[in-house]
């Protein structure tokens, strides 16, 4: 079998992830540099990898490199990706900075794998929180079209980045040995000015158009990319909840044609990437806790809506660090090197 050069950029809550998942789904790799700010050495579950300090020539030799480095605003694939690709590598970027060029693919491979195929160097990996939405809508949409998709999304605070697990973890400790008054975290830790423990807040991103956060338009406007479906009606709110890691999305969408709860079921069950827990008489349902470390999509609490005859809520979690982001990495990179 044929091995890759590898790089990974980036050794955050997402970096170590992607090297995790690499390992794990014995992704052939000959050779593997890890590129972050700063040199150094990590250790990930017990193996040792050596961090370089990224630069361009670092890419020289790379076959497929995995983006994950944040850069202020953008990522660093903003600085480095066109650098990479110029060595000849494909690169396969986390961040938002190309999703919406149209001669960049947006993957999800359960929906849309085909679009690899017209990659001219750089892949994106679409948002988190809009990977889950499109792995359990695009099954329904196939089925029955969807024309009206309202969702709120209930987000962890790992999508924030390792900082904000660090911010998390120090407020509750803070919490639990002084009570719920002055709370002052260490500036090391301080990632967000909004306290994250015992606290939920609707503002993920920065506020732009029509008083929605980019976070909010991406699940829009990745949704009508990844789907190539432009003409689907969807609103979006954004909250960030005191979860360490996992995602849950609550979504409510109005289909083209009738199909009733049992047929989504069935549609949904026999879907890529999805695990179907609905099984309300033993309480089971999807909850975050259960679905960190897992590469599914997770669904339950289908049910109709009382008013719209085609109105139907979903209860969607998944790990943002794998399906919302590494593993959805590695598996583009799995369709690339399958196509070749
Ligand atoms: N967290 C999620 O759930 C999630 C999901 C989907 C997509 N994403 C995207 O994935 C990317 C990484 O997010 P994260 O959550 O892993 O962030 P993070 O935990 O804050 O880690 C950021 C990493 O990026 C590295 N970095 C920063 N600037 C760099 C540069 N110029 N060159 C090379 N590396 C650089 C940092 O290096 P040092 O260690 O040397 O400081 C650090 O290792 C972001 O674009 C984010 O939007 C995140």
């Amino acid at each position: 079998m044929k091995k890759y050069n590898v790089a990974v950029v980036g050794v955050g809550a997402v970096g170590v992830e992607m090297l995790r998942v690499l390992k794990g789904r014995k992704f052939p790799v000959n050779n593997l540099r890890v590129f972050a700010r700063s040199s150094r050495d990590i250790d990930v579950d017990g193996q040792k990898y050596p961090v370089e300090a990224i630069a361009p020539e670092g890419f020289e030799g790379v076959d497929i490199a995995l983006f994950a480095g944040t850069e202020g605003e953008k990522g660093a694939s903003a600085t480095y990706a066109l650098e990479a690709v110029k060595r000849g590598a494909v690169v396969i970027d986390n961040g938002a900075d190309f999703r919406m060029d149209p001669k960049v693919p947006l993957v999800v491979p359960e929906v849309n794998a085909a679009d690899i195929r017209k990659h001219k160097g750089i892949i994106s990996n679409p948002n988190c929180s809009t990977i889950q939405m499109v792995v359990a809508l695009n099954p329904i949409h196939k089925k029955v079209g969807i024309k009206r998709v309202i969702v709120t999304t209930l987000q962890a605070s790992s999508g924030a980045g390792k900082g904000a697990v660090e911010q998390l973890k120090e407020e509750t400790a803070l919490i639990a040995r002084g009570g719920f008054d002055n709370i002052h975290v260490s500036s090391a830790n301080k990632s967000m000015p909004q306290q994250l423990a015992y606290n939920v807040f609707p503002h993920i991103g920065s506020f732009v158009d029509g008083g929605y956060t980019n976070e909010e338009w991406k699940l829009v406007k990745e949704t009508h990319k990844i789907m190539h479906a432009p003409k689907i009606k969807i609103s979006a709110t954004t909250v960030r909840v005191p979860v360490r890691t996992g995602h849950s999305e609550s979504i409510y969408i109005e289909t083209e044609k009738y199909i009733g709860v049992e047929k989504v079921k069935e549609v949904l069950f026999n879907a890529p990437g999805i695990v179907l827990e609905d099984d309300l008489k033993n309480n089971i349902y999807p909850m975050p806790y259960d679905c960190e470390g897992k590469d599914e999509t997770f669904i339950g609490r289908i049910r109709c809506d009382a008013f719209v005859k085609n109105g139907l809520w979903l209860w969607v979690v998944a790990d943002n660090l794998r399906k919302g982001a590494a593993t959805n990495a590695v598996q583009i990179a799995e369709c690339l090197i399958k196509k070749s």
